[in-house]
């Protein structure tokens, strides 16, 4: 049964975790936040009241909104922020989604702590394309900081250095029995030997790419990014933060205890982060005597990146079931830089802690986009001037081995600019992400809100125009809202815009957003009207 009002009451609550408590902002105090259940087709009210210290926005990541980008929730880019003391009422219509999507807030880093899953089911009477499974499984990871994460936050951005890396993985809110602290509370579920489980598996760790793997079991890939997929069977998985998985688990070892374990795939910082794999305990029913201590799977090397691509490129979409056909005429082309970078330390200073005093930035087509003051619907539904530029470019500002061992720092120093890219209703685009060692190459989980898009293609080392595209997959290739874009390579992913309004796109990755690896899409009108922008509802929060 569909709900359709809900009440999000954003407080703060006590959390205790690796042996310290601290507070943190929970939606209605639970920490992870409240599932949302409902059948594709269905439109729900999300009544939220802003109970705590911090201006906050929610997002609906995976949600598509069509033509109603108002309640979408990007601060600055969608809506001014809620502000403590303040309520907005959001609209989440579900037309295109099937499977597992989540939410979580969507300013500064309060992602950290508010977050929850969204399960869409099928249609009434509509089957899923794999047989149904015999029970649910939540799988959320998430990052806790033993610190208050705002000042993780507030202090990165004031120094200019890499923000403090977190203290412990999660799942379900929980660090696992490997981590100080951490056994009572080590989420276990109990399984019944020969049924199929239905994991519901969301990232929605701030930094870290995860793989993870259950000991003695495959995992089937069903669905991603709440779009069903080709079955991918494997006994390792590859999730970026923002991507959401519905996989299916066989129970069919011998009854005993089995660790579902998960750590980071961290190209990128060059050591490895051990000390944050996190653990849920299987546990069949039954009578035997579990051995004192399960054994944990064999997860692939932290820097393992022949291990993660091998997953991500051989996930394919199952077109039967799928929402949209690839476009083939593309009318939009777009091939876009996404680069760590630095920039000087500001005049007068010199406490600056990213590389030789510099302070870190992020940039695509080596623009740092600059967060505006309104946000940029706003200002482009009432024809606000001075709040961003269009023209985000359609090609790299210069072509170079972008990824070479080193590189000229100089030769890529970001602007700052709030610069979008104007899409006319219907086009069908194409954008290439090519990967870059400025700074140091890592994986960049890439993010578009509003749509889904189809992966084409993905390689290594610089993107070839003539060439690549000939091996593009335009047959089953995935339909996802969060693309891994390689390290020191590229991904190529079609969309067609029928969805009017103003969208966000960004990395995934927190630290890489707050440096500025963001811009928008602003999609026109289509000329009827049922293709055009809904008005804005009346509680839109005010600057
Ligand atoms: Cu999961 Cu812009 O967000
Ligand atoms: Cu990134």
């Amino acid at each position: 049964q569909t709900q359709s009002h809900y009440t999000f009451e954003v407080r703060e609550a006590q959390y205790t975790r690796l042996c310290s408590t601290k507070s943190i902002l929970t939606v209605n105090g639970n920490f992870p936040g409240p599932t949302i259940r409902v059948n594709r087709g269905d439109t729900i009210y999300v009544d939220v009241y802003n109970k705590g210290n911090y201006n906050i926005t929610l997002h609906w990541h995976g949600v598509k909104q069509p033509r109603n980008p108002w309640t979408d929730g990007p601060s600055y880019i969608t809506q001014c922020p809620i502000q403590p003391g303040m309520k907005f009422r959001q609209t989440l219509i579900f037309s295109f989604e099937e499977g597992t999507i989540w939410w979580h807030a969507h300013s500064e880093w309060l992602r950290a702590t508010v977050y929850g899953a969204i399960y869409v089911y099928p249609t009434k009477n509509t089957p899923y394309p794999f047989p149904q499974p015999d029970a649910e499984i939540p799988i959320t990871f998430g990052e806790w900081w033993i610190n208050d994460v705002n000042e993780v936050f507030r202090q990165s951005s004031e120094t200019g250095g890499a923000p403090n890396i977190s203290d412990a993985l999660t799942i379900n809110g929980q660090p696992g029995d490997l981590l100080p602290c951490s056994i009572p509370e080590t989420f276990k579920f109990n399984v019944e030997q020969g049924r199929t489980y239905h994991l519901r598996v969301i990232n929605a760790a701030l930094n870290l790419i995860l793989f993870f793997s259950v000991s003695q079991h495959n995992l089937t890939v069903v669905g991603s990014d709440a779009v069903y997929t080709r079955p991918l069977t494997r006994d390792y998985i590859c999730i970026s933060p923002g991507q959401a998985m519905d996989v299916l688990l066989h129970a069919n070892q011998e009854p005993g205890h089995y660790y579902l374990a998960a750590r980071a795939y961290s190209t990128g910082f060059g050591v490895a982060f051990d000390n944050t794999t996190t653990t849920a305990r299987i546990e069949y029913s039954g009578n035997y005597t579990p051995p004192s201590s399960p054994s944990l799977p064999n997860l692939p090397d932290f820097n393992d990146t022949q291990a993660a691509l091998d997953f991500i490129t051989n996930l394919r979409g199952l077109p039967e079931r799928s929402p949209s056909p690839v476009p083939t005429n593309i009318t939009t082309q777009i091939v876009t830089t996404i680069s760590v970078n630095t920039l000087p330390c500001p005049n007068g200073r010199n406490d600056c802690q990213g590389i030789n005093g510099t302070i870190f930035s992020a940039s695509m087509n080596n623009i740092s986009f600059q967060t505006p003051r309104i946000d940029i619907l706003k200002a482009y539904y009432y024809h606000i001037n001075g709040i961003y530029q269009s023209g985000f470019p359609r090609f790299p500002p210069f072509t170079f081995n972008y990824t070479a061992d080193i590189l000229p720092i100089t030769l890529n120093t970001p602007t700052k600019e709030t610069r979008v890219n104007v899409l006319n209703y219907g086009a069908t685009v194409e954008i290439v992400f090519q990967g870059t060692n400025v700074v140091g190459g890592i994986d960049h989980p890439i993010h578009l809100h509003g749509y889904s898009f189809h992966v084409v293609g993905y390689g290594l080392g610089n993107f070839n125009q003539s060439q690549d595209p000939l091996n593009f997959n335009l047959v089953d290739p995935p339909y996802l809202n969060t693309v891994i874009v390689p390290i020191n390579g590229w991904a190529a992913i079609r969309f067609v815009a029928v969805n009017p309004g103003v969208w966000f796109m960004h990395c995934h990755l927190e630290r890489h957003q707050s440096w500025g690896m963001q811009t928008v899409f602003i999609v026109k009108n289509g000329n009827s009207s049922n293709l055009m922008l809904s008005p804005p509802p009346p509680d839109m929060p005010p600057c």
